[in-house]
């Protein structure tokens, strides 16, 4: 006769059981690291108290890691790039306290937006991503976007009727950040689309731009004085500009490649050749 109590399950029921449990309760961290971290357990002779928390506190550091993983993704960044990849040395004119001052984010809760004005190369879609990076990190809602996939965005929203969606979307997104505006020109019937989603965010919500054109060039580059001045007038109103002049670290590299290959060339050892 089976005795009364508790159902006593053999090892390998029970693995599969709790695995299932794991599954049914969304714990996938806890199914991966609850055997190995038992075993840890009894080595370093913790208290269950302990063994669960530890396995808890990983499930939460996955499921966070996993999440902010998904806002990168969904960001939409071209390559992943931080500020200590940055070297702000080459760059001196770029304030560097500022802007580490701003990856702390605290612009987002003002609406403030950063203007990133300089030639090619000078690094403004890296400091873009890098600021962009670490608002996702902390759980922002961030779309990274060139000018050009945003107009033509813009123009299919209009055709399909649904702008007004579009716009208000739009605005919900916590940073925005529009690269290289300037490289294109915008037809003037993009430009005041353009015009709208500005207007839309602002003093509700930031947006980094990177441009390589002065401002004062954005005329043509809209294609209507009277426009882009009113979608300047709105960047920045309440902005942080920076105006980044020097070299591109494009052509150092380049350069030191085709130094490296130089060197290289020039240290085969020429024969010497008696006879001459
Ligand atoms: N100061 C820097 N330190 C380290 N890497 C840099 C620096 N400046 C630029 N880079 C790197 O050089 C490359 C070009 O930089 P980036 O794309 O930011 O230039 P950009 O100003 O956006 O140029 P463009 O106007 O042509 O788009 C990138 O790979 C970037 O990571
Ligand atoms: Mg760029």
């Amino acid at each position: 006769m089976r005795k009364s109590g508790p159902i006593q399950l053999e090892n390998g029921s029970m693995s599969a059981n709790i695995e299932s449990y794991c599954k049914l309760l969304s714990l996938s961290s806890v199914a991966d690291n609850y055997e190995h971290m038992a075993m840890d357990a009894t080595k370093t002779k913790i208290s269950y108290q302990e063994y669960l928390y530890k396995l808890l506190q990983q499930q939460i550091i996955d499921r966070v890691d996993r999440s902010v993983n998904a806002k990168i993704k969904k960001a939409g960044f071209p390559y992943i790039a931080t500020l200590e990849m940055f070297d702000f040395s080459f760059q001196p004119t770029i304030d560097e306290k500022l802007l580490r001052e701003l990856s702390t984010l605290s612009f987002l809760d003002d609406a403030k937006n950063i203007l990133l004005v300089g030639a090619p190369g000078v690094g403004k879609t890296h400091l873009a991503i890098s600021i962009g990076l670490e608002a996702t990190k902390q759980r922002r809602r961030v779309k990274f976007i060139t000018a050009e996939e945003l107009t033509n965005e813009l123009i299919a929203a209009r055709q399909s009727n649904t702008l007004a969606n579009y716009l208000e979307a739009s605005s919900r997104v916590e940073l925005l950040i529009i690269d290289e505006i300037g490289y294109l020109d915008i037809q003037k019937e993009s430009a005041s689309l353009f015009f709208r989603l500005i207007s839309k965010r602002y003093e509700k919500s930031s947006t980094i731009i990177t441009t390589n054109k002065p401002f004062e060039e954005w005329a043509d580059v809209f294609g209507d004085e009277v426009v882009a001045s009113a979608i300047l007038d709105r960047l920045l109103h309440h902005s942080y500009p920076f105006l980044i002049n020097g070299p591109s670290y494009r052509m150092k590299e380049l350069f030191k490649k085709k130094k490296q290959k130089t060197e290289q060339v020039s240290e085969i050892p020429i024969p010497e050749d008696e006879n001459i």
